[in-house]
């Protein structure tokens, strides 16, 4: 039965003018990313306890298309500090996992049976979303556990080395990287801006473009106020998206997936 809306409502705290909160509201509504992390591991119970519940996140026709691999080792943590790119958190977290997107599983279930295992574009698309929702669900239980989390795109960069490194078989392709620690009391951190709900949630057809870019300023006036509090003066959010597109990136991603079994007709 969904839950009575009334009955969520906590009428002291409230995001905005209008969304009610609680508590699953406010850890979300509180996400930051996290860089900086004290030296304290994360017990493996802790990790367990999230694991457990992310993987509860719905999943494409339930394949459970995701595996998680934590690196354990020191040595393996350093290197891949600078294989994502020179990101020293990656080391430092109190852990630090590839999120893989999994379809190793469903070809050994059909090799065993002795069946075809037929892999294109929608496989790739089901094991990345698949991944992806299992780890935004694991990040949440993480923070509400009070940890920190930073996800880690740069292992993409040099995908083919990572994969030398961990040794990754067949059929499993590490998606993006993921810190989760104890937040450095040092160093404060704040959330970042986003669009306006009514900037991205539409009905029934797509914004026309003007209603798109009133959206985009709005955005970029919240964005302004952000820099500038952090000592940054003349940046907004649109104004340097250009340099994230201005070129192809990572190139080389097609080949290495691939050359993993991915299919891409
Ligand atoms: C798939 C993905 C990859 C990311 N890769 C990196 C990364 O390599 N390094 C990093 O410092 N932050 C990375 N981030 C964090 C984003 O920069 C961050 O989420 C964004 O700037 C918004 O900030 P916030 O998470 O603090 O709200 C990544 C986020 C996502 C979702």
């Amino acid at each position: 039965m969904p839950v009575d809306f009334p009955a969520v409502l906590n009428e002291c705290d409230r995001v905005g003018t209008l969304s009610p909160m609680n508590d699953v509201l406010a850890s979300m509504s509180a996400h930051r990313s996290v860089r900086r992390f004290t030296a304290t591991p994360v017990p493996d119970d802790h990790i367990r306890r999230a694991v457990e519940a992310a993987r509860m996140a719905a999943t494409s026709s339930w394949i459970q298309a995701y595996a998680l691999i934590q690196v354990t080792r020191a040595s393996e943590r350093e290197r891949l500090v600078e294989l994502t790119g020179g990101q020293p958190q990656v080391a430092e977290a109190g852990a630090f996992f590839a999120v893989c997107a999994d379809v190793r599983r469903h070809q050994l279930v059909a090799r065993q049976l002795d069946k075809p295992y037929v892999g294109n574009l929608e496989t790739f698309l089901l094991a990345t979303v698949d991944a992806s929702l299992f780890a935004q669900n694991l990040v949440l239980a993480f923070e509400s556990l009070g940890y920190g989390t930073c996800y880690i795109g740069g292992l993409r960069t040099r995908l083919p080395e990572v994969d030398r490194l961990l040794e990754i078989p067949d059929g499993v392709w590490p998606l993006f990287g993921l810190c989760v620690g104890e937040p450095d009391p040092e160093v404060p951190t704040a959330t970042r801006p986003r669009l306006d709900a009514d900037a991205l949630w539409m009905k029934d057809r797509y914004l026309d473009d003007e209603a798109v870019l009133a959206g985009i300023e709005a955005h970029d006036t919240d964005a302004a106020a952000h820099y500038a509090a952090r000592g940054l003066p003349g940046r907004n959010w649109s104004g340097g998206l250009w340099r994230k597109f201005k070129a192809p990136q990572r190139e080389h991603l097609l080949e290495y997936y691939r050359g993993k079994g991915a299919r891409f007709e």
